[in-house]
């Protein structure tokens, strides 16, 4: 290895909210951001993996209101939950602290002080939806109602899930609030917005060059070109986060004080340690500094992010890295679908470190979706970890322990091998360094092959049988022996209790990336133990009933896990259910229900929400309706089946024709969409009652 002056790193995950324990979507990340930091200790480094959960904002004190408990006790408790099971899975992080704390609001406070004192920060009147019966602002995502453009029911203030519109809550018709269930009114309020604008210049030299993904990079071009507009920055009360000094009843919007998190962990993490703060942050710091994060948030940190380091006088990250989401068996993480695997339910089932496998066998620098595909996964640890890694300890293990006392011999049967090997160290490095884990397992896989291959030609097993050859036998073990370790020692930042099991078997202290290039001869090693073994596929099926199991909706209304706008690629957001609203009998007796056979779906050209579906209401007729459950359904599912559609619906006039009624169908929306089926018996034109 050729020797690398020794670097200063910080790396973070996004912060995780406060109001619920992780699920695998939130894994994903953290054994990214994991992997990485351990790669680098292990190259000498000096790398430490710092956040906190991100406890602020509307839907945390939402959530504890529903519970009644204050946010601090729920802060609390879903601390330790987070706590417990990143420690399961084999997190490293060296602090998990939270924005609720000291530390952070000292650090937002000093920020927020040097933002104004820079006229970074100005004063404007807006308008928002306000509910008068809880006596709250409403973010755009806690009112819902009819789409202004399509008519589609129950759409979020900002955005509609079927035609695409975007739109301000005071655009939708019969707009309901997601907390009282009241109609909300119009209310003016003085905000603080951060001058985006200021930034623009630093910001476009910050993102210039390759120091981002080349697909943030396209995005952000998007952006500059669209401007960059000012943030508003604070919230009125109630709210549940700092309150802004010098004013009344007003706080910081979360998504201030939440990266502000990443400084004050380190802060009280310093404090506690008695390491210098100043040196990751300051303004001519040769620390690096890496945020791993999501696709969803790479405008926060690659625009007001670097923005607000910059108006205080701090240094910005070195590089954001963003990745893509996790899907399960091809679905969108749902809980409904059982495919929205929380981190506990999986610590139950099945062992973390195969998923850390999996997950490294699926990544590289994209913002490319993941998915977890469970037959895959189970076929690939299967194969990969016990059928060939972990074999070649075995084969080898048992003949150095019977046939040479359980000591290697003193030199190598094929140096050459071995150096081999060696060399490959610094290949499979640079793809760890790149973040590109699937091509490091792609190379690691690939010596694992070659050092089997050398055992299968080699033939230890028959060579044992002649007493003569017990010399040959220990070489040759001893070689394997000696692979295996090169490869386990490349293997550790994905599989660091596989490593640590190796490492107990060699009797070899915790092992750094340099070792592997020294070969261990003449050592006594331990007694094989097994270092993995095979995933059933009945782990992974009863991994799936507890899920969907554990998470049936609750049945309460569920607030918005995040008030963040809606943006292209949704997050798991729990979504907000509106109580519904009184029908009278004579008022239900009105809507005209049919069964109906699907005769044609097709897509619609320019909008990708809808089908156009031509159906059969026997006595009624034939029509043409437009359905916005294209997310769920491809056109050809659809066709020729009985449905339950309104009838009597005034035809609607769309951009792309005309719509005669209404079909009937349940679910959140996207693939949670569940057209509605009559039982066997049924035809087209039956009235339903
Ligand atoms: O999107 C989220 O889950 C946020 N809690 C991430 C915050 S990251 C940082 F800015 F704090
Ligand atoms: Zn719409």
């Amino acid at each position: 290895m050729t020797a690398q002056p020794k670097r200063t790193l910080l790396v973070t995950s996004a912060l995780p909210y406060a109001n619920g324990a992780p699920h695998l979507g939130h894994m994903l990340e953290y054994v990214l951001t994991d992997i990485w930091a351990r790669f680098q200790r292990m190259r000498g480094h000096d790398c430490l993996f710092i956040w906190a959960s991100d406890a602020h904002g509307t839907p945390i004190m939402l959530k504890a209101r529903q519970e009644g408990i204050t946010p601090e006790q729920l802060i609390e408790r879903v601390g330790a939950e987070q706590r417990r099971d990143f420690g399961e899975f084999d997190i490293s992080y060296d602090n998990f602290h939270t924005t609720h704390s000291d530390e952070n609001r000292e650090v937002t406070y000093e920020i927020y002080r040097r933002l104004v004192a820079g006229g970074h920060i100005r004063r404007e009147t807006i308008v928002q939806a306000y509910d008068e019966q809880a006596r709250m602002f409403l973010p755009d995502r806690y009112v819902r109602g009819t789409c202004p453009r399509c008519g589609a029911l129950d759409q979020y203030g900002d955005s509609c899930e079927v035609c695409g519109a975007t739109y301000t809550p005071a655009d939708l018709l019969n707009a309901v609030s997601v907390v009282s269930g009241t109609a909300p009114v119009q209310k003016e309020s003085e905000h603080l917005f951060f001058k985006l604008s200021d930034f623009e210049p630093m910001l476009r030299a910050w993102t210039g060059g390759d120091r981002l993904q080349s697909a943030v990079t396209a995005k952000l071009g998007e952006w500059f070109g669209a401007g960059l507009r000012d943030w508003d920055i604070s919230r009125d009360e109630p709210y549940f986060g700092f309150e802004i000094p010098g004013e009344t009843g007003k706080y910081f919007y979360v998504w201030l004080d939440a990266p502000i998190g990443y400084l004050s962990s380190l802060l009280q993490y310093c404090r506690r340690t008695g390491r210098d703060f100043e040196q990751y942050w300051k303004p001519d710091s040769d620390a690096e500094v890496y945020h791993f994060i999501g696709k969803d948030i790479v405008y926060f940190h690659t625009l007001f992010w670097p923005a607000v380091l910059a108006g205080a006088g701090y240094r910005p990250p070195t590089s954001v890295f963003a990745h893509g989401f996790l899907t399960v068996n091809g679905l969108k993480m749902s809980k409904s679908r059982g495919t929205l695997i929380s981190a506990r339910t999986w610590l139950d089932h099945l062992p973390a470190e195969y998923l850390r496998y999996y997950f490294a066998s699926r990544l590289g620098d994209s913002v490319d979706d993941l998915d977890l595909n469970l037959d895959d996964f189970v076929a690939k640890v299967n194969s990969d970890i016990v059928g060939k890694l972990v074999n070649i300890a075995s084969r080898c293990a048992g003949f150095i322990a019977r046939g040479a006392a359980g000591k290697l011999a003193s030199t190598l049967a094929d140096a050459s091998l071995q150096r081999e090997f060696a060399a490959a160290g610094e290949r499979v490095a640079a793809l760890y360094e790149g973040r590109d884990l699937a091509g490091a397992l792609r190379e690691i896989m690939a010596l694992t092959d070659r050092a089997n291959l050398y055992i299968d030609q080699q033939k230890p097993w028959l060579m044992a049988k002649d007493p003569a050859r017990a010399a040959e036998v220990q070489a040759v073990c001893t070689q394997g022996i000696n692979l295996f370790r090169v490869l386990a020692v490349y293997l550790k930042p994905v599989m660091p209790k596989l490593a640590a099991g190796a490492e107990k078997f060699l009797g070899l202290p915790s092992q750094s990336w340099a070792d592997a290039a020294t070969p261990l001869l003449g050592t006594a090693i331990n007694a094989y133990e097994p270092l993995a073994t095979r995933v059933d596929s009945a782990a992974v099926k009863a991994l799936l009933a507890a899920s969907s199991e554990s998470l049936k909706p609750a049945g309460v209304p569920a607030a918005a896990a995040t008030d963040q706008p809606a943006k292209g690629a949704a997050k798991t957001a729990a979504q907000p259910a509106a109580p519904p609203a009184e029908l009278s009998i004579d008022d239900f007796m009105k809507v005209d229900l049919r069964i109906a056979r699907i005769d044609s779906a097709e897509l619609v050209e320019g909008a990708d929400k809808l089908l156009k579906l031509g159906v059969d209401l026997g006595e009624l007729g034939k029509r043409q309706i437009f359905a916005g459950i294209r997310s769920a359904y491809e056109p050809s599912q659809l066709v020729g089946r009985l449905t339950v559609v309104v009838a009597n619906l005034a035809p609607r006039k769309m951009r792309f024709g005309l719509s005669a009624g209404m079909v009937l169908a349940a679910g959140p929306g996207g693939q949670e969409i569940f057209v509605l089926s009559p039982d066997a018996g049924a035809t087209p034109g039956m009235k339903v009652k």
